[in-house]
């Protein structure tokens, strides 16, 4: 098999000198054989990117890798050509049972990525997957199945994480999540962040912070920009592990594309058609870049990413989409000022059209919790001590209609059985969910749980000076703190436990994890969140 491939090479490499001399072969990375397609010889490791899993049903999941050798050029190391790439998807770790393989085109309209969605298994079990092309052959990853719709399921443990600023910290929470064998984990977003900071920034009361490693390249505008950014990011092999541990469940927030941005709106006040431009290479590069199906796929500057995964009797899984819908933020988007268009009536947060889905979904429901996984923070806390009050208005917090909608709804339903999940504010929060924080009602309506970064921020503080008057402000926010780590959620029929994990460094590698707080919530109790 060596001989054979070796003088397939020797005539491929004759043919490219013949073709396009020696120098365009010397700037190749890769060396193709018979065809473009088939037995591509690379200069460096092709899967330096790792490989991920997500996306699961109860007969599936998506499988993914990109083939980069070079993932901080331009090109990252690959040629105008699709190439093929093998998979195998076993039953046992060492691959000696493979129940399933194939071939798939790594193409160069989507970054040579591969989203392979592997059907016709069974459910509720682990699956081991790996890719080879040419010569070179991936690391292994752990994927798994979810339950059959409706199966008993006594015990569920998964990881909530996101906020991943590469120059502010190591990934070391995310090895730690790796250890932990979740079932899945849903990533809220921030998987990159576009900007370019410089060395040493202005970390408020933490002084002047600098950042532990840079990102390649300036703020990201083109396609190319944001493919190298996630190259960068991918290349971190703490993410690797977690990615390999278990199927994530992905969504956006705002920095895959740009700060803050809303439907058609940056933070800039381009013109929408012009910043249309930026997202739409924004939203392929994020395609290329996750474990997502096809049906996520964009369109122009439309990609679908609300969706719903049902793990047995347990729960339902709703992943929202808070950005791409939404209208622009009140009172110019500045922080804690109140305006005339903090309550405006037609303020869209969802979209009447997700809205309308997620709504239905929760009234439909049957299983014993319902999450809502998404970006922002839907507890309206006043930010500040003292008679003013100051909100976050790029949170739910700045959108009253939909807000209260939402919570109407999520009310009339009447089991006290939903759970939201968010990330965003770089800090850890549990609280109660009530239409007006400010004039809680005789019973929380909800659960809200905040996952801190996981390096975004740099190391953080247990207690920030504010925690204890910002916990005095706010009856409804049970617990506060702002350390950097991620989220172990554990639930039962009866009882929802969020553990709280966190590490006291990101700028240094090798930092321990704690549980900081275990927070827990009876199942149709939600006035019962307290400490566990
Ligand atoms: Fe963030």
């Amino acid at each position: 098999m060596a001989d054979r491939i070796g003088n397939r090479l020797e005539l491929s490499r004759r043919h490219l000198l013949r073709s396009f001399g020696g120098a365009a072969v010397a700037a190749m990375s890769l060396v193709p054989a018979d065809s473009l397609l088939a037995s591509p010889v690379f200069r460096q490791y092709p899967f330096q990117m790792g490989v991920a899993s997500g996306e699961p049903s109860a007969d599936g999941f998506v499988i993914w890798t990109r083939l980069a050798p070079d993932p901080l050029e331009i090109d990252y190391g690959m040629p105008a050509a699709a190439v093929s790439v093998d998979w195998e998807v076993a039953s046992d770790e060492r691959f000696r049972d493979i129940v399933q393989s194939g071939s798939a085109l790594a193409r160069p309209e989507l970054g040579h990525s591969v989203h392979v969605e592997v059907a016709g298994l069974q459910p509720g079990r682990p699956y081991w997957y790996r890719f080879t092309a040419g010569r070179e052959r991936s690391l292994s990853g752990r994927a798994r199945t979810l339950p059959m719709a409706g199966a008993p399921l006594e015990r569920l443990r998964f990881g909530v994480a996101g906020c991943q600023h590469y120059e502010q910290g190591y990934y070391t929470a995310y090895r730690h999540l790796a250890s932990e064998e979740p079932e899945f984990v849903f990533c809220y977003g921030d998987y990159i962040y576009e900007g370019r900071s410089n060395r040493v920034w202005n970390g408020g009361e933490m002084g002047p912070i600098e950042n532990v490693r840079q990102y390649a390249g300036d703020e990201l505008y083109s396609l190319g920009d944001y493919r190298r950014r996630y190259g960068q990011t991918r290349m971190d092999t703490d993410l690797q592990a977690a990615h390999a541990a278990a199927p994530w469940f992905v969504t956006w927030d705002d920095h895959e594309i740009d700060n803050n941005w809303a439907g058609d709106h940056d933070q800039d006040g381009t013109p929408p058609a012009i910043f249309a431009l930026r997202k739409q290479a924004a939203m392929q590069a994020y395609y290329e870049n996750m474990p997502l199906r096809a049906s996520s796929l964009p369109v122009g500057t439309s990609m679908p990413l609300y969706r719903q995964a049902r793990y047995g009797d347990l729960l339902d899984l709703n992943l929202l989409d808070t950005r791409q819908y939404r209208s622009d933020q009140p009172c110019e988007d500045r922080w804690g000022v109140e305006c005339d268009t903090l309550g405006r009536r037609d303020a869209e947060v969802l979209g009447r059209a997700q809205e309308d889905w997620l709504f239905d979904r929760l009234r439909r429901s049957d299983t014993r919790w319902q999450i809502i996984a998404q970006q922002v923070m839907m507890m309206d806390l006043d930010r500040t001590s003292g008679d003013v009050r100051t909100e976050n208005l790029d949170s739910w917090a700045g959108y009253r209609e939909p807000r209260r909608r939402l919570l109407e709804a999520v009310r009339d339903q009447g089991r006290g059985n939903t759970v939201v999940l968010t990330g965003d504010e770089h800090q850890n929060y549990a609280g109660e969910l009530h239409i007006d924080g400010n004039h809680p009602g005789p019973r929380p309506i909800a659960t809200e749980f905040v996952t801190t970064s996981i390096s975004s921020g740099g190391n953080g503080v247990d207690e920030r000076a504010d925690t204890v008057a910002i916990q005095q402000e706010n009856a409804q926010l049970k617990w506060h703190n702002a350390q950097r780590g991620y989220v172990m959620c554990e639930v039962t029929p009866e009882v929802w436990t969020t553990e709280y994990k966190t590490l006291d460094s990101v700028t240094q590698r090798e930092a321990p994890v704690r549980t900081r707080k275990r927070m827990a919530v009876e199942h149709g109790r939600p006035e019962s969140l307290a400490e566990a």
